[in-house]
């Protein structure tokens, strides 16, 4: 069974505290908003549906217990607490559609005479705690997806070695993984060679967390540093890589950990297809491209120091952006629950199958 970060039952929520990994694996309550925000802002959780889902569930965490005295205050404490959480980390973009999503149903509900306070407390905690359970199917469809688009171009016998970036496993979602999904479906199928991680400087989500679930989940894998990966393109023959994302725009520009830009640009380079795995809960069609993604910057200290040893000259500045944008140009499909997508086409066909 893969590793489980967030642990939720009865509107007792619990995160495994990524900050301590891969030393130790040590739950943390999660009692209301307050901790939510914070557990989220200090990336004890990570990763872009994983947050949304803490974010989500720390709100009906704390409303449950509540008595309102009107539907109208019931709404306006879903939309401010919604929108503090949103504040917690600004690139990824599953927060903010989920509580757009929240706060469009409780506005619904508030306008349906039919609905008592108490339904509409009860339908709200129910739409939160379905999330957790959807994104499993989620990431295994996209998983299947991925999985198929990436042995289309093999014969039936050939296993593939792949690159990853980041962590998109159990620890970055409710379970399996969007990226990771479609290594892990790699597996089951018998057609994983390889993969390989990156480090992912400089909070190593990949050498401590990614390499973590390898390890636990017996991959046959191998940890490579970022300054690595033409040098692995160019002598390992990589069939794929597959990362995660943190918001895709409407023309298929995508957001994702610093560092993801220049695989994607060696991967051209190698004549390496690349991947981008991401449920439709990241996709952004509000923005048309790129420029309009909101790029966290984070702490120097994450770059200047590796746990509480100083790794950096001092005095020294330091630029420490959390994620950078891949051009759609560089990736040949978005894998997503629902199929899988050129960037050009992704608007243009999610929208249709919305319409239907
Ligand atoms: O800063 P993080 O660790 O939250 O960044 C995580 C990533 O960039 C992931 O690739 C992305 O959120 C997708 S997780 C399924």
């Amino acid at each position: 069974m893969s590793l489980q970060s967030i642990k939720y039952a009865d509107f007792k929520l619990e995160i495994l505290d990524q900050l301590l990994l891969p030393v130790q694996s040590k739950f943390i309550s999660v009692k209301g908003v307050e901790d939510g925000w914070k557990v989220i802002n200090k990336m004890q959780v990570r990763g872009a549906p994983a947050i949304a889902i803490v974010g989500c569930l720390s709100l009906a965490v704390e409303i449950y217990p509540e008595k309102f005295d009107s539907k109208k205050s019931l709404r306006q404490e879903i939309e401010g607490k919604l929108n503090y959480l949103v504040s917690a980390r600004p690139t990824a973009v599953n927060m903010k559609i989920a509580a757009d999503e929240l706060i469009a149903l409780a506005n619904e509900l508030t306008k349906n005479e039919q609905c008592t306070v108490e339904d509409m407390k009860s339908r709200f905690l129910a739409a939160t705690e379905a999330m957790l359970e959807k994104d499993i199917d989620d990431n295994k469809a996209i998983g299947s997806n991925g999985a198929a688009a990436i042995l289309k171009k093999y014969s039936k016998e050939t296993s593939v070695r792949v690159l990853t970036h980041c962590n998109t496993g159990s620890l970055a979602t409710a379970g399996y993984g969007t990226a990771l999904g479609v290594v892990r479906k790699l597996h089951e199928l018998k057609k994983l060679e390889h993969v390989y991680c990156t480090e992912t400087r400089p909070y190593n989500q990949g050498a401590r967390l990614t390499a973590f679930e390898l390890v636990h989940d017996k991959l046959p894998a191998t940890l490579v540093l970022d300054s690595m990966v033409a040098a692995l393109l160019r002598a390992k023959n990589i069939g794929a890589v597959v990362v995660g994302a943190d918001r895709v725009a409407a023309n298929g520009d995508t957001a994702n950990k610093i560092g993801t830009y220049q695989i994607a640009v060696v991967a051209k380079h190698h004549d390496v297809p690349f991947y981008v795995a991401a449920p439709l809960t990241s996709i952004d069609f509000q923005i048309p491209s790129g420029d309009h993604i909101i790029i966290e910057e984070r702490p120097d200290r994450e770059m200047t120091h590796v746990g509480e040893h100083r790794i950096a000259a001092p005095g020294i500045n330091c630029w420490n952006p959390a994620f950078d944008v891949t051009p759609a140009a560089l990736i040949t499909g978005i894998i997503t629950e629902v199929g899988v997508y050129s960037p050009t086409k992704l608007k243009e066909e999610i929208q249709g199958l919305q319409n239907v």
